[in-house]
């Protein structure tokens, strides 16, 4: 893998072994090791992540129940209350080990506990190694407001092991695609190409997606201009995956983030940003593959409230990252309540509800 980008960021994507995962803790002399991961994966990956990297044997483990509804402060106390219990210091080291609820939340633990341990991301799903362990974005929720209280740190390494992908569910397979799909839509028209015709594997489109994420993180790493332009799709996303959080009928985040992705393309293309084909194209990827709910009043009303906490420095409007094209877009643009209410309409009738 030689991108520039992703050396800096100590990113790298194993092949048979995890070579560079052993490197990485030989050479650093860390006065002890802590993995932190879920059930899941702690069943399905943890035997292989052993097999691979056998130094990790002297590992202690700490075990979490992975999901949306955990990625908070309770679990964090009990994440700081385990590491004292066990020991580590300042020379400790976290591993996260598991999708994107465990990186953001390990990564927020990393970085707090003791003003900041190091810490690395060895993720274990689609979302994860595409998307979220990448970039240094930590997180946790607050009540049910998404990713309220972070902090932005890049790992000291991230190592990608695709075989994981092998013990994934298929819905968090395809909850994964939604980033890439994101990631195509913003910088990269080839992809989205290969996406529609269904030709790369996951190895291609998720190394495809890291570049791309890389690539933006190095020329901002602290959200402050073009690294907004990851954020698109996620001012709905983020609001739809807001209204159903601690309901019974939850949505993965890339189950929301497809229909940011839908609702927010109609939004480019209301505002003469897309064409109509290229609003049919970003129709054709999602609204066949993915869930489409069909929102009522209620509903409505949280989404648009979730949307206000969104809201920067504009009074009546919000500000999105928006695409002109498909592989191009735009951030800090200003959309307006009717707006999105307008994006909703032609929403339901394009799916039919
Ligand atoms: N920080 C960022 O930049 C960023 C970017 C994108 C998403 N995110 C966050 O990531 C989270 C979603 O991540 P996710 O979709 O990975 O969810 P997740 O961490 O809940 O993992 C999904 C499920 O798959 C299981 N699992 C993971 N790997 C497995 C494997 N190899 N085999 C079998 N089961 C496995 C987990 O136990 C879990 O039940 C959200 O909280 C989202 O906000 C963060
Ligand atoms: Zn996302």
């Amino acid at each position: 893998m030689n991108n520039k980008n992703l050396n800096t960021l100590n990113i790298f994507l194993e092949e048979d072994d995890l070579s560079n995962l052993n490197k990485f803790l030989v050479k650093n002399k860390f006065s002890k090791i802590f993995v932190l991961s879920d059930t899941n994966v702690l069943k399905h990956c943890y035997p292989v992540l052993i097999q691979k990297c056998p130094s990790l044997l002297i590992a202690e483990i700490i075990e979490l129940e992975g999901s949306e509804e955990n990625k908070n402060i309770e679990t964090v106390t009990q994440t700081w209350e385990a590491l004292i219990a066990l020991g580590a210091d300042k020379n400790s080291i976290l591993i996260n080990f598991g999708g994107g609820v465990i990186s953001d939340l390990g990564g927020f633990v990393a970085s707090t506990f003791k003003r900041g341990i190091p810490f690395i991301n060895i993720p274990t799903s689609l979302m994860a190694m595409a998307d979220a362990s990448i970039g240094g974005k930590t997180g946790i929720d607050v009540g049910t407001i998404k990713n309220q209280v972070g902090t932005i740190i890049q790992p000291n390494g991230v190592f990608i092991y695709t075989p994981f992908l092998e013990t994934l569910p298929q819905e968090h397979l395809k909850n994964g695609l939604a980033e890439i799909i994101k990631a195509g839509l913003i910088a990269d028209k080839t992809l989205v190409k290969q996406l529609i015709e269904k030709k790369a594997n996951f190895d291609q489109i998720i190394l495809k997606s890291v570049i791309i994420k890389a690539s933006i993180i190095i020329k901002d790493p602290h959200d402050k201009n073009v690294r907004k332009k990851l954020n698109f799709a996620h001012t709905i996303g983020h609001a739809v995956e807001s209204t159903f959080l601690g309901t019974k009928k939850p949505l993965l985040h890339g189950e929301a983030v497809a229909i940011g992705i839908f609702v927010e393309s109609i939004i480019a293309y209301n505002k003469k940003l897309i064409t109509k084909s290229e609003l049919n194209m970003v129709q054709s990827l999602i609204v066949p593959y993915f869930k489409m709910i069909k929102f009522n009043n209620k509903h409505f009303k949280l989404i648009q409230e979730f949307i206000e906490h969104d809201k920067k420095n504009s009074n009546k409007n919000v500000l999105m990252s928006l695409i002109t094209g498909i592989g191009k877009c735009n951030f800090n643009i200003p959309v307006s309540s009717e707006e999105i209410e307008k994006a909703f309409t032609y929403y339901h009738s394009a799916i039919g509800k």
